[in-house]
C-alpha cells in the first residue's frame, strides 16, 4: 500500500513495515502530505489489525524524521490557533491509535530524530538505534517550543517527571545513540541497519501482546507525581537551574514545559495529552517562537548554507594554519582548528612561550576526559597536530595565517612581515583585532587582497561566533575563505565591512555606555543589574564593564574621540565617560584589579556590588520605571543595529541577528537585534512609537535611523533574500 508520504509493505511473516520517505524533499517533515499519510496509514493498519502481528517503523531518508514544519509553525496566530490545535490532535491521535493497535510496534531509527521525529518514535513500544545514528533529543526548548507531538506526555511517563525534565525536555540536549539509551529514549544500539531490522522482528516475535506501560492496568508515573504542595519541593533541580538561567527573563518555553508535564502527571494519557497539545499552541501563536524560529533555524541555516559568502570562489579547506600569538586568543584558536583535525603551527616570541600555548589545549583536554567527553586516544591526537615554535621558517607552507599577538598595530605589521616569505603564496593572512581598522593595517602588510580580519570570541572554545571583517581591499577569495574556515572549524560567520568598532563591539559598547549613564543618572545600581537580566541579558553592564575592564574602555574612548577629532567630526559627551573615569580615579578599574563596580575575593570571585558606588553616583529619589530601563538596553542596541545597516557596515539581517545573540549576549528570546525590531508590539511602527518616548525622555541616541522610517512607510520588515 503506497500513500504520498508512506510506503506500507507486508511481508511473508505479517509484520507490516511502513517506511516514512516524502518524495517532495531530502528529509520528511510534518507537513499536510505526511498528515494524510499519517491517516491513511493508519486507517489501513487498523482494518487490517487481525492478519498483522506486527509494525516496524522505519525511514528511507538519512534523517530518521526531520520534525515539525516550521515554515507553518511560525505562521500560527491567534486567529489560526484553534485550526492549529485541531490538527496537532488528529496526528496524535493517529500515532495513538497505532500505539494501541494491538500489535507490538518497533522504531528502527538508523537516522537522527529530533522533535517531532522522537515523538514519531515514542509511540512504538521499543526503539532499536544503529551505532551511528546520529542525535536524539526534544530541541523545542530552544525555538521557544514544547513538544507536543506527544513527547511531554510519553517521556514523563517513561522517566518520571524530574528525569524527563532535567535530562529531555528542560534544555533541549541532543544525546548520542549510546547516551540516548542510557537516558532511557532509546531502548538498545546495534551496529547497523540489518542488525536493527533483525533485532526489530526478533523482538515482534518474542512480545506479541506488548502494550505501553501506561497503558497497563494500576500503572503509576516513575516516581510519583507532586500531591500537592510546591514544585520545586518535588523537582527542584529543574525548577532550580529555570530560577537560575532565566532570572525572570521573558522566556515562556520552559515554564509551559512544566506546566504541561506537572498538570499532565495528576491526569490519564489522553488528557494529558490535549493539555500539552494546548500549552504548544499558545506557545507558537505567541511572538517568542517566531523570534526564536527566524534566529535559531532560518537565519542560521542560511549562514551555514553560505548567506554572506560570495558564490564565486571555489569552496577551500584549510590543512595547515600558521597562529601568530600564543597568549589567551591564540592558544584557544590553536585548540579549535586542531580539535576540527586542522594541523597548527602555533608561534610566539620563543619555544617556550609557543609550548605555554600548546599547554592550554593539553589543559582543556584533560578537563574533557576527566568528564569523559573525549578519550586520551584522541587528545593525544588532537595535541599531535598543534607544533609550537618560535621560529617564523616553522610556517613554511601554511595556507592560512591567523595573528593574535598583543593588540599593536606596528607588531601587528612586524610578525606579518616576519612570516609571509615561508606561507604559501596565496596564504589567506587573518587578524584577531578586537579593534583596529582593518584596512589601515592591511597598508603595512605585503598583500592587502589577502587580508582580512577574523574576530574570535573569548573563550574560544567556548563561543561560536566569528566576526569576519572585509577591508577596503580584500578580495573576495580571501572572505571566501575566511568563510569556509570559520564552517569547517564547526563556528558560525557573520561578515561585516571595515569600520570602527566593526559590528559587535560597536553595538555592545552601546549597552555598557546605556547602563553607565544610567547609574549617572541615578538609578539605583541594583535595579539596573537586575532589570538587565530580567530583558533576558546573560550579565548586567556593571560586572560586564568589570569583566573587560575599566581602564581598556577608557583607552578604547578615547582613542575614538582622537578619530573623531582627526575627521574633524564632533565629539560626542559621554555620560558614562565620565563614570569610567570616576572609578578610575577610585583605583577601581575592574575585576582584574581586584575592585570595579563589584568587590572581589583574593580568588577573583565576584561579590556584592561596592556599598561606596552610591555614595559616588547617588541615587535618585525618583527612579524611573523598570520596563524604561530594560527598554533602553534592549532599543539602544537594535538602533546602534539599524545605524549599522544603513551604513553598510552590516549587509545581512540574519548575520545582525545571529551576531548580537552569539556574540554579545542580546537576549535569545528576541531573535536578534532585528527582529526584536520586526517582533515588538505592534511591528516596525510600534517599536517607532516606543523609540519616540524614549527619545522624548532619555535623548537623541534614540532617534529613528532613516532606513527605519522608511521601512514602516513602505510597510517592510527587516528581511533577507525576498
Ligand atoms: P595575550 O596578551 O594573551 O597574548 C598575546 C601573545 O602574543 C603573547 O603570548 C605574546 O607573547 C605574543 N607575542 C607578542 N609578540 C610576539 C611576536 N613578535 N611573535 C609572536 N608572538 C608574539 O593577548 P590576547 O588576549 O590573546 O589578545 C590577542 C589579540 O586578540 C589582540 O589583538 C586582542 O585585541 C585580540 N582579541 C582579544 C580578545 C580577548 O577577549 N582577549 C577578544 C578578541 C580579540
Amino acid at each position: 500500500m503506497q500513500t504520498e508520504t508512506i510506503t506500507l509493505r507486508k511481508d511473508d511473516d505479517n509484520v507490516v513495515t511502513l517506511v516514512l520517505d516524502d518524495p517532495s524533499g531530502s528529509a520528511n517533515v510534518m507537513n499536510d502530505a505526511f498528515r494524510r499519510s499519517l491517516r491513511e496509514a493508519t486507517d489501513w493498519l487498523v482494518e487490517h489489525k487481525d492478519e498483522i502481528v506486527g509494525v516496524l517503523l522505519t525511514s528511507a531518508k538519512k534523517t530518521f524524521f526531520a520534525g515539525g514544519d516550521l515554515t507553518r509553525l511560525r505562521e500560527v496566530t491567534s486567529d489560526t490557533a484553534d485550526e492549529f490545535f485541531t490538527g496537532a490532535e488528529a496526528m496524535k491521535s493517529d500515532l495513538r491509535r497505532i500505539e494501541t493497535l494491538g500489535v507490538p510496534v518497533v522504531a528502527v531509527l538508523a537516522g537522527s530524530a529530533l522533535g517531532g521525529g522522537l515523538e514519531i518514535a515514542l509511540a512504538a513500544h521499543r526503539r532499536i538505534a544503529t551505532e551511528g545514528a546520529g542525535v536524539f533529543g526534544f530541541p523545542e526548548v530552544t525555538l521557544g517550543l514544547l513538544p507536543g507531538g506527544g513527547g511531554v506526555t510519553r517521556t514523563v511517563r517513561m522517566l518520571g517527571l524530574a528525569d524527563a525534565l532535567t535530562k529531555v525536555l528542560g534544555e533541549g540536549k541532543q544525546f548520542r545513540p549510546e547516551q540516548a539509551r542510557e537516558v532511557g529514549i532509546i531502548d538498545d544500539v546495534v551496529p547497523d541497519q540489518d542488525a536493527a531490522i533483525q533485532a526489530a522482528r526478533t523482538w515482534i516475535a518474542e512480545h506479541p501482546d506488548a502494550v505501553q506501560p501506561w497503558d497497563v492496568k494500576g500503572f503509576r508515573i516513575p516516581g510519583g507525581t507532586p500531591a500537592g504542595g510546591p514544585i520545586k519541593d518535588f523537582i527542584p533541580a529543574f525548577t532550580a537551574s529555570l530560577t537560575k538561567q532565566l532570572k525572570g527573563a521573558p522566556y515562556d518555553a520552559p515554564y509551559a514545559i512544566l506546566a504541561a508535564a506537572v498538570e499532565g502527571s495528576q491526569v490519564d494519557f489522553d488528557t494529558a495529552s490535549r493539555i500539552e497539545s494546548r500549552y504548544l499552541t499558545q506557545l507558537a501563536a505567541g511572538q517568542t517562537s517566531k523570534n526564536m524560529i527566524q534566529a535559531f533555524f532560518f537565519d542560521l541555516q542560511a549562514i551555514k548554507k553560505g548567506s554572506s559568502r560570495p558564490s564565486g570562489p571555489a569552496p577551500r579547506q584549510a590543512r595547515k594554519v600558521g597562529v601568530l600569538g600564543a597568549g589567551m586568543m591564540g592558544a584557544g584558536i590553536a585548540y579549535s582548528l586542531a580539535k576540527a583535525g586542522v594541523d597548527v603551527v602555533l608561534k610566539d616570541v620563543d619555544d617556550a612561550a609557543a609550548e605555554k600555548g600548546k599547554d592550554y589545549s593539553k589543559g582543556l583536554l584533560d578537563k574533557a576526559i576527566a568528564r569523559g567527553r573525549s578519550t586520551q586516544e584522541k587528545a593525544d591526537a588532537l595535541l599531535a597536530r598543534i607544533t609550537p615554535t618560535g621560529d617564523p621558517a616553522a610556517l613554511a607552507g601554511c595556507d592560512t595565517v591567523i595573528e593574535a599577538v598583543f593588540e599593536d598595530p606596528a607588531l601587528k605589521q612586524k610578525v606579518f612581515g616576519e612570516i609571509v616569505d615561508h606561507v604559501a603564496p596565496d596564504a589567506v593572512l587573518c587578524t584577531n583585532t578586537s579593534t583596529l581598522p582593518i584596512t589601515e593595517l592591511a597598508k603595512g602588510v605585503q598583500r592587502p587582497a589577502d587580508f582580512i580580519g577574523l574576530h574570535f570570541f573569548s573563550p574560544v572554545d567556548k563561543m561560536q561566533l566569528v566576526e569576519i571583517i572585509v577591508g577596503a581591499e580584500t578580495s573576495d577569495e580571501t572572505l571566501a575563505a575566511a568563510y569556509d574556515l570559520v564552517l569547517q572549524i564547526g563556528k558560525t560567520p557573520i561578515v561585516v565591512q571595515d569600520s570602527r568598532g566593526f559590528f559587535t563591539s560597536r553595538v555592545i559598547g552601546t549597552f555598557t555606555n546605556e547602563g553607565l549613564a544610567m547609574l549617572a543618572e541615578g538609578v539605583n545600581p541594583t535595579s539596573l543589574e537586575r532589570a538587565a537580566r530580567q530583558a533576558g541579558y546573560p550579565v548586567g553592564t556593571l560586572q560586564i564593564s568589570d569583566e573587560l575592564n575599566l581602564e581598556l574602555m577608557q583607552r578604547i574612548r578615547k582613542a575614538t574621540e582622537d578619530a573623531l577629532r582627526a575627521e574633524g567630526q564632533p565629539v560626542p559627551e559621554s555620560p558614562a565617560g565620565t563614570v569610567i573615569d570616576t572609578m578610575i580615579e577610585q583605583g577601581r578599574p575592574g575585576r582584574k584589579a581586584g575592585k570595579g563596580f563589584y568587590d572581589y575575593d583574593q580568588a577573583g570571585k565576584r561579590g556584592d556590588l561596592w556599598p561606596g558606588l552610591t555614595k559616588l553616583f547617588p541615587v535618585a529619589e525618583q527612579q524611573i520605571p523598570l520596563d524604561d530601563i530594560k527598554e533602553r538596553f534592549l532599543f539602544v542596541e537594535a538602533l546602534e543595529s539599524v545605524r549599522c545597516l544603513e551604513e553598510g557596515v552590516l549587509t545581512s539581517v540574519g548575520d545582525a541577528n545571529i551576531g548580537s545573540i552569539f556574540g554579545i549576549g542580546y537576549p535569545a528570546w528576541t531573535g536578534g537585534v532585528l527582529q526584536f525590531i520586526n517582533g515588538y508590539n505592534g511591528g516596525l511602527s510600534g517599536f517607532v512609537r516606543r523609540a519616540g518616548e524614549l527619545q522624548k525622555s532619555y535623548g537623541d541616541r534614540f532617534a529613528v535611523p532613516k532606513l527605519l522610517q522608511d521601512k514602516v512607510a513602505r510597510g517592510e520588515r527587516f528581511e533577507d533574500g525576498v
